[in-house]
């Protein structure tokens, strides 16, 4: 069975309210002009002070979901300045990027704590987009496939086949993030093939044939393409190039057959 691909826009700290309204009717607009049939699962991913802004304008707009860049594991309480799934879910969040290296390496986030979120995650009936990634020393120490190993089996750990085969993994190199210096596609391939051993081995050939891995550094409108005819690619998690609408736009078309994108 073919996965369906994501083109999920991380807008990071960017965007105040009226910037996302601004990027969001651009989105809608663009979106509009889209087979539904032929589109991959767009999700968009503002901050927690835009979300009921950008859930306002897509509430029937079946073509786009939301995610959150955050959550508390813990159901509710004394947590200052955190965001429960509850919560989340008022506002229809659908996906949780969890694992990002900005959060683990500015705000010391442990593998511990994302397996916490994910599995809080997927109780709540969300799905995580579970980020791993190397540094450009392990990279070149050679150490890169270990390391992801390592990160998914932490972030994966109690967590059933039925739930991981619905969890999306984003492989994002953390020297391609922000860089403008892309991972070559050949490359990402061959890394998000070795992550789906990982999960074949921790579960079986079938969960791991089924969960859906993204590629994500420095992803644009130029790179897309060539990204999306990796078979082991199954879609992008973007920064930088998802705070524009048009640049957006020609992202989701670069995940669509050719033949149907005019
Ligand atoms: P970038 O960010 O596309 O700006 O490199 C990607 C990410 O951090 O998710």
């Amino acid at each position: 069975m073919a996965r369906r691909p994501i083109i999920a826009g991380n807008w990071k700290m960017n965007n105040n309210k009226a910037a996302a309204k601004e990027l969001m009717d651009g989105i809608t607009r663009g979106i509009k002009e889209l087979d539904a049939s032929n589109m991959p699962e767009v999700v968009v991913a503002p901050a927690f002070t835009a979300l009921w802004q950008v859930y306002d304008m897509i509430k029937n707009e079946p073509k786009i979901a939301l995610a959150a860049q955050n959550v508390n594991p813990n159901p509710q309480g004394a947590y200052t300045g955190e965001v429960s799934l509850e919560m989340l879910a008022d506002f229809n969040v659908k996906f949780v990027i969890i694992g990002h290296s900005e959060r683990r390496q500015m705000f010391n986030e442990t593998d511990e704590f994302i397996n916490q979120k994910a599995i809080a995650i997927l109780n709540a009936g969300l799905t995580p987009i579970i980020c791993c990634g190397e540094t450009l020393e392990q990279r070149e120490q050679g150490i890169t496939d270990k390391h992801l190993e390592s990160q998914i089996t932490k972030a994966l750990k109690d967590i059933s086949a039925n739930d991981v085969e619905k969890s999306v993994i984003a492989y994002e190199p953390i020297w391609a993030i922000g860089t403008g210096k892309s991972c070559d596609a050949i490359e990402a391939n061959r890394t998000i093939g070795e992550i789906r051993k990982v999960v074949a081995r921790l579960y079986s050939q079938d969960v791991a044939d089924k969960i859906r891995i993204l590629y994500g550094g420095s992803v644009k409108p130029s790179t897309i393409i060539e990204q999306m005819a990796q078979p082991e690619i199954d879609g992008g998690l973007i920064g930088g190039a998802s705070l524009k609408a048009d640049s957006f736009i020609d992202l989701i078309k670069g995940a669509m057959p050719l033949s149907t994108v005019r």
